[in-house]
């Protein structure tokens, strides 16, 4: 078939060219806001009498039509169609006739793609933002519920001293806050309108690029019509702060699954989100948080695809740039997959707070507590430290904890030590302690978690 822009040459490629050419098959997924943007286009030519009035609505009406039969099913996408652009011109002139044709006067596919691409990105930018926000509120509650369950706090995955399991989930929720700020900040940038930018130079007729901005909710306009038409930034930010999303949750993930095994059983998920074997009975595996963790290099590879298809393109639009949809369609569904998996299976979680106290208990992590024991008392820090360390080794070699050993042994080491040491190692106080801003204890979680919601406007 001739093509739309048969005109220099007769528009007829070879197959192999077309498929290879083709976008129709992913940015089909933009066509709500292509009618919609055509809508605006539309209108903004009947205002400023570059088409008449009436060809005006008659086109909005036609698109219109479009949208509804397309969200319907009755008009199915024609993958013969080079992209979806063209494909909406060619059923509105099937449908209107010459009219049809009048639409992409004062515009071209280069500020088109450009602005369907913000106005799907803006939006999914939004939803992939709230659905972080719903899994801050489950990971409040549960920090809430959890901010006195003591268990071992680790650096190097060693037991280091003892956090509550609040106080943890609150570090995943200070991390996810800056998320959704992140993702806020790319829309403020991303909210300026490409169209009337045209091929790349803008356009004589006498269009109103402000009137159409608005009708689409943009704030404003780019102000340099190459700069509307080659850049891709928007894209680039998302991904990135997509990515670094990605790379919260992985970790989170990495936790969940060495959490549930039996090594730790800090936590049982629910059956929900856990799979069996097909061969070994006793199996429940934590696949939905290892998917989220392998998933996480899709997005970054997502992010490296597109700054890397960008580095090397002169100004304006080159053909290159098409490959920046599959990029952000697959960020955009593998963020909407892992966080729609991520948040039911924190809130369906048990936790077992004897387990996570016992392995609290069986680390010394209350050496630290110790030496400091020691300090107060009037010993310099260094010599504590050591002597505390000794007491360690000590337990060890004879199979036992700090807690357990007399009082008659603990002099032996020094004669600072008495009774009331017990009570300064006890795990309990070692949290309580810690009463430093954004530190373990109780109150101090209880105060983080206030700040998010102030933050966050969350009730
Ligand atoms: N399908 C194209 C893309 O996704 C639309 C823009 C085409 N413009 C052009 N001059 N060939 O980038």
């Amino acid at each position: 078939m001739a093509k739309m822009w048969a005109g220099r040459t007769a528009g007829n490629t070879d197959s192999i060219a077309d498929d290879f050419n083709s976008s129709i098959s992913f940015d089909s997924r933009m066509y709500r806001q292509d009618i919609t943007g055509s809508m605006a286009h539309a209108a903004m030519l009947g205002a400023k009498n570059i088409i008449t009035q009436e060809e005006a609505q008659t086109l909005i009406d036609g698109l219109d039509g479009i949208l509804s039969d397309l969200d319907s099913g009755k008009l199915e996408f024609d993958m013969s169609c080079e992209d979806i652009h063209m494909f909406v011109e060619q059923v509105l002139t099937e449908r209107l006739g010459d009219v049809g044709k009048k639409l992409h006067t004062a515009r071209s596919r280069n500020d088109q793609v450009a602005l369907d691409l913000r106005m799907y990105l803006r939006d999914e930018i939004n939803t992939i933002r709230e659905k972080t926000e719903k899994l801050i509120v489950t990971l409040l509650d549960a920090a809430e519920k959890h901010k006195a369950v003591i268990m071992p706090g680790y650096t190097h995955l060693q037991r280091a001293q003892p956090i509550t399991f609040g106080h943890h989930l609150m570090a995943y929720v200070m991390m996810l806050t800056r998320d959704c700020d992140r993702l806020r900040d790319c829309n403020k940038r991303l909210n300026q309108s490409p169209i009337g930018s045209c091929a790349l130079a803008g356009t004589t007729y006498d269009t109103d690029r402000r009137f159409e901005a608005k009708k689409l909710g943009f704030d404003g306009i780019c102000m340099n019509s190459i700069d509307g038409v080659s850049d891709r930034d928007f894209c680039v930010e998302f991904l990135s702060a997509g990515a670094t999303l990605m790379m919260h949750l992985s970790r989170f993930s990495e936790e969940i699954i060495l959490w549930s095994s039996w090594e730790f059983k800090f936590i049982e998920l629910s059956d929900a989100y856990t799979t069996g074997s097909s061969i070994m009975p006793q199996k429940k595996n934590p696949d939905m948080a290892e998917l989220i963790r392998g998933k996480t290099g899709r997005v970054y590879g997502d992010l490296m695809a597109l700054l890397t298809t960008l580095k090397g393109i002169p100004l304006a639009y080159n053909k290159d740039m098409q490959e920046d949809k599959e990029s952000v369609f697959d960020a955009v569904d593998t963020l909407h997959m892992c966080l729609d998996v991520m948040t039911p299976m924190i809130a369906t979680m048990s936790v077992r707070a004897d387990n996570m106290k016992k392995a609290a208990q069986g680390g010394f992590i209350n050496a630290t507590d110790l030496a400091d024991y020691l300090v107060k008392k009037g010993m310099p820090f260094r010599s504590a430290y050591k002597i505390s360390g000794q007491l360690v080794g000590k337990c060890i070699a004879e199979g036992k904890v700090l807690e357990t050993l007399t009082l008659d042994e603990y002099r032996a080491y020094s004669e600072l030590f008495e009774e009331d040491l017990y009570n300064d190692i006890a795990l309990e106080t070692c949290v309580e302690k810690r009463i430093s801003e954004g530190g373990t204890s109780v109150t101090s979680v209880e105060a983080q978690i206030k700040y998010v919601k102030d933050i966050m406007n969350i009730k």
